[in-house]
């Protein structure tokens, strides 16, 4: 079956990884920041054209404020300093989800790295913050309501955030647990699924190699026979 178009990743577990070591939940949170980056430009080393990572559910904004804080602190840092290397290396950006619910100064940064890596061509790397699937469905039903438009798989597939993105191909959840906690609910129908034991920040290079000789081993029937 060979190489999946679209992977998306659940990078979970952070916080566990950061208490198994006496560390703050954030420790976790910053580690797995910098596997992901690193893990991300492995993926597309194989040849993945399209990678979405769940970095924060629209549920997750429901965390303590401390943690929160924590989060958008680092989110600030990675989207002024990672951008140009990302430019560099072809890849264009897209984060999904709702910018209202997170900080402006945020949002204004994420335009300006969107805006950056427009022409990369190589890889396409998506970002979903305060991002979650039944909203992201919600909203693009109540645009086709506005716009008194029935909509069909295709034309509604396109209204989703994802829009312009192929299909989920693959879908590997970190941290032991096996749902997926409200991430690419329409796109996934047909994805195939890994779950790793392992917490996000443990996660390697070669755990993803595993994945992918997992994936290339199944038999995608679609339905048919
Ligand atoms: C995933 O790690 C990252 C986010 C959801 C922000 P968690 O923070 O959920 O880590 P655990 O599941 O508590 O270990
Ligand atoms: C899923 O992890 C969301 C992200 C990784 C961003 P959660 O930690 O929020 O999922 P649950 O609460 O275990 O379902
Ligand atoms: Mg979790």
């Amino acid at each position: 079956m060979g190489i999946p178009c679209h992977v998306g990743i659940i990078m979970d577990g952070n916080g566990r990884w950061a208490r198994r070591r006496l560390l703050p939940r954030l420790a976790g949170h910053r580690a797995g920041m910098n596997r992901m980056l690193a893990l991300v430009e492995h993926i597309f080393s194989c040849g993945v054209k399209y990678v979405t990572v769940f970095a924060l559910s629209t549920e997750n904004l429901s965390r303590p404020q401390s943690e929160l804080d924590g989060l958008f602190g680092l989110f600030r840092e990675y989207f002024s300093s990672q951008m140009e290397a990302l430019r560099e290396n072809g890849v264009r950006l897209r984060v999904i989800g709702d910018r209202a619910l997170i900080p402006q100064d945020i949002a204004d940064l994420i335009r300006a790295g969107e805006e950056l890596t427009a022409e990369g061509t190589k890889a396409n790397l998506a970002i979903a913050i305060g991002y979650g699937g039944r909203q992201d469905i919600v909203s693009a039903c109540n645009r086709a309501v506005r716009a008194g438009r029935e909509v069909t798989e295709e034309s509604f597939a396109a209204a989703l955030s994802t829009g312009g993105m192929p299909a989920l191909d693959l879908l590997i959840r970190t941290g032991g647990e096996k749902r997926i906690s409200n991430f690419l609910l329409f796109e996934a129908a047909y994805a195939e699924l890994v779950f790793s034991g392992k917490m996000f920040p443990d996660y390697t290079d070669g755990d993803f190699d595993a994945a992918l000789k997992e994936y290339a081993s199944r038999e995608r029937r679609f339905g048919k026979i």
